[in-house]
């Protein structure tokens, strides 16, 4: 039984220091949210999961992090400056002010009157300014970057001389990205500020690049499911033209059921594009229009390949899956989510993570907190557990508040310390899910968790 609507994470996530409101001491930011104790834990072991499963595992992907802020022609070349707009339309009524494509039937969301100003673009990049300059100085204006993508193809080359890469061979990076979004909302569904991981995955011109996009769908289809995904949850759109980015001339999207209580439940997840060899054709000095202009006057380098086999150079197309951290954090909260009722008739949450993305692995706890022997025991065993996997000791209630208060943010194990435990140098090791328990010894303790703690597998990654 997944989360019936976001609501319930949202309190959830507040209630247990996942997700708090930013800057609340102020009234808060609109759409805007600080990441606490084991929200940034879950954060990382998705992100350290992408990683581990792209460039570590896989031996065709490097990684890289470039800068937030680039050189402004970055985005001018990109077509960023010029489309990357969302199409906004004002209500003559009540002065709302909504984007046009989220409208349904024509109908303001506010007052209901279908009494609209012409749509007019709103470019989404948010502006900086470098350096102590005057307000006016237009050569001061920079961009914050809104997707991570770019500073991967202007590095195309630096990745491919230096690691002496062949194609097809991708260039994975995780980090923020930011977007006036003028609608944001949904908690951390659509936000300002937020974090990416891409992948650009880069093929020749002559490749299948249908079928590579059908690919790149078919593993994140695995990956998901590894993070604890249920297939039933997940949907692929295939995005009509009309609606692709500018360089796409093929998206899948894939969505995830975040409203489960709408009669539309499905938002984006994640999107799978075929970019052409349109970025990096847009960064290169030598690339020439229709009439033998050069389309880059102010480039300096030129991001094609050399075929070694074929004696080609050209510009590689690219195949880019583009995911969110924070939307993907979202859906596996949202899919986590039980309610599990005791002997007492008592309702429970249990939040069901995949074992690798649980904030904390297991929690030490001992049964009399009062017995210096059975707390000094548990702390140390909190000690040598804690160089294998995440462990934390807790001893601020009674027993069965404590295993309440981890099965809440997804502890998969609570460890007891008893009073037979110092005579037998055995734990209780409590098992989130099923709540049963099993006699261990001390010294077995830390194999004997980190063999149930694996991850969920992903299948070894197909040859393309
Ligand atoms: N480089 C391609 C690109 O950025 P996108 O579909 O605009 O494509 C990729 O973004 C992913 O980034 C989305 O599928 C979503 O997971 C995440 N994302 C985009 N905008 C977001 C926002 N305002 N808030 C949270 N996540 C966002």
């Amino acid at each position: 039984m997944p989360a019936p609507n976001i609501d319930t994470i949202v309190s959830l996530a507040k209630r247990r220091g996942f997700v708090f409101p930013s800057s609340e001491v102020y009234g808060g930011l609109g759409s805007a949210w600080d990441y606490g104790p084991l929200g940034v834990e879950l954060c990382n072991n998705v992100k350290q999961s992408w990683w581990r499963w792209l460039v570590y595992e896989r031996d065709d992907i490097e990684g890289i992090d470039s800068s937030i802020i680039l050189n402004r022609l970055v985005w001018k070349y990109s077509g960023h400056e010029a489309t990357f707009n969302d199409w906004l339309i004002d209500c003559r009524k009540c002065k709302g002010r909504f984007r046009a494509d989220k409208i349904v039937d024509n109908k303001c969301p506010s007052c209901g009157a279908s009494d609209w100003t012409e749509a007019r673009p709103f470019n989404t990049m948010l502006q900086t300014k470098l350096g102590a300059v005057a307000d006016d100085d237009p050569t001061a204006l920079a961009y914050l970057r809104p997707e991570t993508a770019q500073g991967i193809f202007i590095n195309f080359l630096n990745v491919q001389t230096t690691l002496r890469r062949k194609l097809p061979f991708g260039i994975a990076q995780i980090g923020k990205s930011f977007r006036n979004e003028v609608t944001p909302g949904n908690f951390i569904l659509r936000t300002r500020e937020f974090e990416q991981m891409e992948m650009e995955y880069f093929v020749s011109p002559t490749d299948e690049h249908w079928k590579f996009v059908d690919y790149w769908v078919e593993q994140y289809l695995e990956w998901f499911s590894s993070l604890g995904l249920n297939r039933e949850n997940l949907y692929l759109y295939e995005v009509p033209e009309e609606e692709r980015a500018h360089y796409s001339k093929r998206t899948v999207d894939i969505m995830y059921r975040y409203f489960p209580e709408r009669e539309k439940p499905w938002e984006e997840l994640m999107g799978i594009a075929w970019r052409t060899d349109f970025d990096l054709s847009a960064h290169s000095k030598n690339k020439l229009d229709a009439e033998g202009k050069r389309i880059n006057p102010d480039s300096t380098e030129d991001l094609s390949y050399f075929d070694e086999p074929t004696k080609q150079r050209f510009y590689p197309h690219v195949i880019e899956p583009a995911a969110g951290v924070n939307r993907t954090v979202l859906a596996v909260l949202m899919d986590a989510y039980s309610e599990k009722t005791n002997d007492k008739g008592e309702t429970r949450v249990i939040l069901k993570l995949s074992p690798q993305l649980a904030p904390i692995k297991a929690a030490i706890l001992p049964l009399a907190k009062n017995k210096p022997e059975i707390v000094g025991m548990a702390k140390a065993i909190k000690r040598s557990l804690q160089p294998v996997l995440r462990a934390v000791y807790d001893d601020t209630g009674g027993i069965g508040k404590l295993y309440a208060r981890q099965d809440e943010i997804g502890t998969p194990f609570c460890v007891t310390v008893d009073h037979q435990s110092l005579e037998d140098e055995a734990v209780t090791v409590r098992d989130r899910d099923t709540w049963e328990q099993e006699r261990i010894k001390v010294s077995d303790l830390a194999e004997h968790l980190q063999k149930r703690l694996k991850p969920y597998p992903v299948p070894a990654p197909e040859a393309i």
